[in-house]
């Protein structure tokens, strides 16, 4: 018997994470899967626990308004000493990039405790884009003792940073697991805000945005160029569902709030906001958790940011990295609006982040790796 904690406090961490924890629920007489969030994210989290029906067996809610990078590690890395101090689990699970994710695995390190890095290896080479992130996943890369790699490319930047190949599994994203589990072409969605919305004569173009780096004047070119976009194709709508950093609120509301046919809403569940991806023409994002799903559904997507660490669907060809500029989003949105090749040039339903089987496969290494498990799982390989 081998006791496992999985470490999350964001919403996209919760998402990816409960498949793998609802996968390593199926091994109890191997595994005692013990669940603590940091709640670095308050509403949003708590929305993907209700979801998938994860009872965390600790919450620190160290959640403040506008918290700073120190505040969210110091009481995050405090917090998890006393849990890890009790509890003594054999390895410590983390995903990918956040602060929670990098206070997490120091913690364990600190009492050496193994760490497994889930979504390991992701990289822009550039330490401040996306910011923390880039650094939050090198050090967790740092600590951890088994990496679970969603993709080729991914292990292959572990493997030249020096990673021991025998400690990398590629697994797939457990991002489409959960995007699996939850779209559905008979779901009927009803989201707040969203009952004025025209889905069947309009287009729907989704729209999220939060990364530290295009706080203020990236977001209000990006905010401005797709007021422009609505204002001249009169078959468009905009939904918007706002992150709710104060930060990103505040310029939201300045460029975009009473504009006709941008719908701006609170951030949506998840099963209501996956489907609404389904649901959509076209969407524009900073987010990374969006770049993985969107593209498995069929969706272009225009990706506000100079650098990704995810490189797979732009090889594909079903996401273009355009950056925060007005002209260029204003361009790249309006082309895709206006001309049919260029939309279906880029609307193909790719899968090149994972086939559904990502948790099975993590656990699986996890009993292999651990518990004397004699086969090792299989890879994934697009
Ligand atoms: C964090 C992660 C980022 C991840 C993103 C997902 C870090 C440094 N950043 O960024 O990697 O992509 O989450 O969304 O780890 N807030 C609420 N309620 C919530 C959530 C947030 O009110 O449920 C507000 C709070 O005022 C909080 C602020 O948003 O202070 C910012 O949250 P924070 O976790 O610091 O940063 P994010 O931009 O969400
Ligand atoms: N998401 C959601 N509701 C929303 C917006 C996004 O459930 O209103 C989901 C989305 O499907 C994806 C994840 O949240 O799985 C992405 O989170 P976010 O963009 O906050 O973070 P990132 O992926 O950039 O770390």
């Amino acid at each position: 018997m081998i006791k496992v904690m999985t470490v999350f406090g964001t919403r996209p961490e919760a998402i990816k994470m409960a498949p793998v924890v609802l996968e390593l629920k199926k091994h109890p007489e191997q595994i005692q899967t013990v669940v603590a969030v940091t709640a670095q994210h308050r509403q949003m989290l708590d929305q993907v626990l209700e979801l998938f029906q994860i009872h965390p067996d600790y919450d620190l809610n160290i959640m403040s308004q506008s918290q700073t990078l120190y505040d969210i590690t110091t009481r995050a890395l405090q917090g998890l000493k006393t849990v890890m101090e009790l509890e003594k689990p054999d390895l410590v699970l983390v995903h990918g990039d956040t602060t929670t994710t990098f206070a997490g695995a120091l913690a364990a390190y600190y009492q050496q405790i193994p760490v497994g890095h889930v979504e390991a290896g992701l990289r822009t080479g550039n330490i401040y884009s996306p910011f923390p992130e880039e650094m939050n996943r090198k050090l967790t890369g740092a600590i951890s003792s088994i990496h679970f790699s969603p993709t080729l490319t991914a292990q292959g930047n572990l493997l030249r940073e020096g990673v021991n190949p025998d400690n990398i599994y590629v697994t797939g994203n457990t991002v489409i697991d959960a995007l699996m589990k939850t779209v559905n072409d008979e779901y009927d969605f009803t989201a707040e805000g969203l009952e004025d919305v025209d889905f069947k004569n309009h287009r729907i173009i989704l729209l999220t945005t939060h990364r530290r780096e295009n706080l203020g004047e990236p977001m209000r070119h990006i905010y401005k160029a797709l007021r422009q976009i609505v204002e001249e194709i009169k078959d468009t709508e905009v939904v918007f569902p706002v992150h709710r950093n104060p930060l990103v609120r505040k310029v939201v509301e300045e460029e975009l709030a009473g504009v006709d046919r941008i719908h701006l809403i609170d951030p949506m569940e998840y099963e209501p906001f996956a489907n609404l991806m389904h649901h959509s023409c076209l969407v524009l994002t900073d987010s990374g958790g969006i770049q993985e799903e969107a593209p498995s559904l069929g969706k272009p997507v225009l990706v506000l940011r100079d650098t990704t660490e995810r490189p797979e669907a732009v090889d594909a060809g079903t996401v273009h990295l355009i950056g925060t500029d007005y002209d260029k989003v204003y361009k790249e949105t309006k082309e895709l609006l206006t001309n049919e090749g260029a939309y279906a040039a880029m609307s193909n339903a790719v899968n090149p982040y994972g086939d559904g089987q990502a948790s099975r496969r993590i656990v699986q290494a996890i009993l292999y790796a651990f518990a004397g498990a004699t086969e090792k799982p299989d890879e994934f390989n697009v």
